[in-house]
């Protein structure tokens, strides 16, 4: 058996760990909404139309952040069709689907309110503009007294939104975008409508859309908006498409350097500027998807057709485990992610009418990570099969491993010394491992699902666990009240 050993100290702290990397992803895209989060007819359906076995779901998940409604829906969205008594049926050209504009705007708040959720709204750069933006902000967030403001009101929300997270467009250096921009009229676009939207509300952040391989392009629009960008937002899918289980697993690796390399962009930027403000990463898109889950041609043009509906298997869901990881080795860089998507699109969660849903692999690290990946990110120098974080929580004085091992067909015996740490006992020990690498969960059948990690030991400060070849595991630990009180996220 393989032999590795990490060492953890609160000395080696990266940051806290944001609440809002365990964001949502709710678009206007096949059944995410229509039949996802809203089926009126559905027995399933509450008051509002909203499925409860969703809602229910989703507050598993615990996503503090949830982005809507694109995605590249966005690029055609008008927003106003989706507010009042009266909705247009529109084609969303996008998706080549009908939009029913029955979910819309105070739909999604109720629904948000519901879960517990706090908005990250996309503007529609690509087929509108900063008048239509500066609108959207008013209806939503000023409390009242002006034509948009008193419309909200009378459409039923007289209390406003306070919506804080605006994405300033949609992935607008992409030519399959609707819309598409060069940096340098994309740079123009974001930095005046962040600008007239501060105007009206000083409160609010915001998002430009980065590059995940252009460079220069994050810098021409950095450049311009440095001083009204919070964030610079990456969106990246994952697949075994072409490579190796292995090389599958190492994704995150490159994915990882790619930040970095955004990271350097806005701290080069920002010693140009001479500027106190440190933009963060948003990865407001990140999944696994394999892109081979098109419409059925009879489809085109419906409501809620089966749209990138893809069953995961152990090895995505090992996949997704390692990105939340990287979420927390990266503490202190990246501040927002939002899976994409929540509900049937590429997403954790899936339904079929007549009540029925279920949890996809995916579901669970992202359930555990979000539920005890809270508090500080202490860095851990893991090995190239070991891949791993650990988050330590001072409020609940706990500590979470997160520890995959990617060799396939190996044990991993993994010793981690717990340095300056009272570790009292091991509270959990769980694994996800399946060894039939087609195996998907069904309606009928959770095949991956977390079980019990045997023969985890504590031992003084010593803790040694035994991961099986190919899995994703997270041990707890309760430690005594610390003398250091580690940071711990807001
Ligand atoms: O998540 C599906 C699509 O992928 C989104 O609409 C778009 O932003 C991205 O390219």
């Amino acid at each position: 058996m393989k032999q590795v050993g990490i060492s953890l100290s609160p000395e080696r702290m990266i940051g806290p760990v944001a609440r809002e990397v365990y964001g949502g992803f709710v678009e206007h895209l096949g059944r995410n909404v229509y039949g996802g989060v809203y089926a009126p007819e559905d027995p399933q359906a509450d008051a509002d139309g909203f499925r409860e076995d969703v809602i229910g779901l989703v507050r598993e998940l615990g996503t503090p952040v949830t982005r809507y409604p694109g995605g590249c829906y966005t690029d055609g969205w008008r927003w106003e069709d989706g507010v009042g008594p009266t909705r247009p049926v529109r084609l969303d050209p996008a998706w080549g689907q009908r939009e029913p504009n029955r979910f819309g705007l105070h739909e999604f708040m109720r629904w948000a309110r519901k879960v517990g959720t706090e908005p990250v709204l996309t503007l529609n750069l690509s087929t509108r503009g900063i008048a239509e933006a500066m609108d959207l902000l008013e209806y939503c967030n000023f409390p009242g007294g002006t034509e948009l403001s008193d419309r909200r009101a009378s459409n039923g929300d007289p209390e406003p939104f306070n919506i804080r997270y605006w994405c300033l467009g949609n992935e607008l250096y992409g030519r399959w975008e609707i819309g598409h921009k060069s940096a340098e009229q994309y740079a123009w676009l974001a930095r005046e409508t962040a600008k007239a939207m501060r105007l009206l509300d000083p409160a609010a952040k915001f998002i430009f859309c980065g590059s995940p391989n252009d460079m220069d392009w994050n810098r021409t629009v950095l450049e311009s908006c440095y001083e009204y960008v919070d964030f610079l937002s990456l969106h990246e899918v994952f697949n075994i498409k072409g490579g190796s289980p292995g090389d599958y697993l190492r994704s995150v690796d490159r994915f990882a350097a790619r930040i970095a390399k955004a990271v350097e962009v806005c701290e080069s930027v920002r010693l140009l500027k001479g500027s106190a403000k440190r933009v963060k990463i948003s990865v407001d898109e990140w999944i696994v998807w394999d892109f081979d889950r098109r419409a059925d041609p009879a489809e085109k043009w419906t409501v809620g057709p089966h749209l990138l509906e893809q069953d995961y298997t152990i090895l995505d869901t090992i996949v997704t485990g390692e990105l939340l990881s990287m979420f927390h080795n990266l503490a202190d860089t990246v501040a927002l992610a939002c899976i994409a998507q929540s509900v049937n699109v590429i997403a954790p969660i899936r339904t079929a009418p007549g009540g029925v849903s279920w949890k996809q692999g995916i579901f669970y690290p992202f359930q555990l990570a979000s539920r005890h990946g809270r508090g500080t990110a202490l860095r851990v120098d893991a090995a190239d099969e070991l891949y791993a974080s650990a988050v330590w929580n001072g409020e609940e004085n706990e500590l979470a491993l997160f520890l995959v091992n990617r060799n396939l067909t190996d044990e991993l015996a993994v010793t981690a010394e717990l340095e300056q740490m009272a570790a009292l006992e091991v509270v959990e020990a769980l694994s996800m491992h399946c060894a039939d690498l087609a195996a998907v969960n069904t309606p009928e059948q959770e095949v991956l699902k977390p079980q019990a990690l045997p023969g985890v030991v504590l031992s003084g400060t010593t803790l040694t666990a035994s991961l099986p070849p190919l899995s994703w595991n997270l041990v707890r630990v309760r430690l005594a009240p610390a003398v250091t009180s580690p940071r711990t996220s807001a």
